[in-house]
């Protein structure tokens, strides 16, 4: 059954260059939660629709999935903070640079899969809009974190428009990079893994944070998985990244 899923996500993935296999993911066996919980939740808009989950550095920069940047014009992009719902409220900034990171590669899965996304003018940071440091250190397996965003909730499904969070577990990277092995996919070091009981991220949660709640630090970013909810989600690991992250946004800002 698993095989069949993959299987046909990736005939899809050849077909279409923005349908990552699995996911560009969506929170399955999630919960409702409030922006204030996670205020450094955004949504990155194309023209007016949800495309993908973000994550605000600084009140001019925010952090997502490269995977994200398919087939989107940078003019057409902003992002909405500050609001449980990525269709209306809070505040909408436009999009005026988009810097995918250089190694980013897209198939079999997406590795490198971070980009950094400057804003044209500044958020208010508040109770529901903030920003949220990076992770120095990989999180140990064990580790249990938060990821949230509005993708779909079940498969198939539809861009929920209430935001939704769900806690997962890390898990030992080996462990993860055997068990995609077996089913032809590469978890390489710039990644790490999650899981709960069929607890996941899943399409539209692409971009979005995981973060470790206890110590309030960005760890991962919500980057591809096979199905939702069926096998481990994968996140680009935000300390492998930190160095490019920070230097990135620098340059840029
Ligand atoms: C983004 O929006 C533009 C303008 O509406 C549209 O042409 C394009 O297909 C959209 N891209 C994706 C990936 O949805
Ligand atoms: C991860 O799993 C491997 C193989 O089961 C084991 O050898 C290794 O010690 C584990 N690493 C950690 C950090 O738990």
């Amino acid at each position: 059954m698993c095989l069949k899923l993959i299987l046909s996500l990736s005939i899809a993935g050849l077909v279409s260059a923005s349908q990552i296999p699995g996911p560009e993911e969506r929170i399955v066996r999630g919960y409702y939660i409030p922006i204030e919980y996670v205020p450094w939740q955004v949504s990155m808009l194309n023209a007016t629709l949800h495309r993908c989950g973000g994550v605000i550095y600084s009140d001019r920069t925010i952090l997502t999935a490269a995977h994200c940047l398919h087939n989107v014009a940078v003019k057409d992009l902003s992002v909405r903070a500050g609001s449980s719902y990525w269709s209306k409220g809070g505040q909408v900034q436009r999009v005026l640079k988009a810097i995918k990171h250089p190694k980013y590669r897209h198939f079999p899965n997406p590795v490198y899969d971070v980009a950094v996304l400057i804003l044209e003018d500044p958020l208010k940071l508040g109770s529901a809009v903030d920003e949220i440091s990076l992770a120095e250190n990989t999180p140990d397996a064990g580790t249990i974190t938060l990821a949230s965003g509005w993708g779909l909730t079940r498969v198939p499904g539809f861009h929920w428009p209430i935001l939704h969070g769900v806690h997962v577990t890390i898990l030992n990277r080996t462990e993860c990079e055997n068990y995609y092995k077996d089913i032809n996919y590469k978890v390489t070091n710039d990644m790490i893994c999650a899981d709960a009981h069929q607890g996941d991220t899943c399409k539209g949660d692409s971009g979005g944070p995981l973060v470790d709640t206890k110590n309030r630090k960005l760890v991962g970013i919500v980057s591809w998985g096979a199905g939702c909810g069926t096998n481990p989600g994968v996140y680009a690991d935000v300390a492998f990244f930190r160095n490019w992250l920070k230097y990135t946004v620098q340059e840029n800002i």
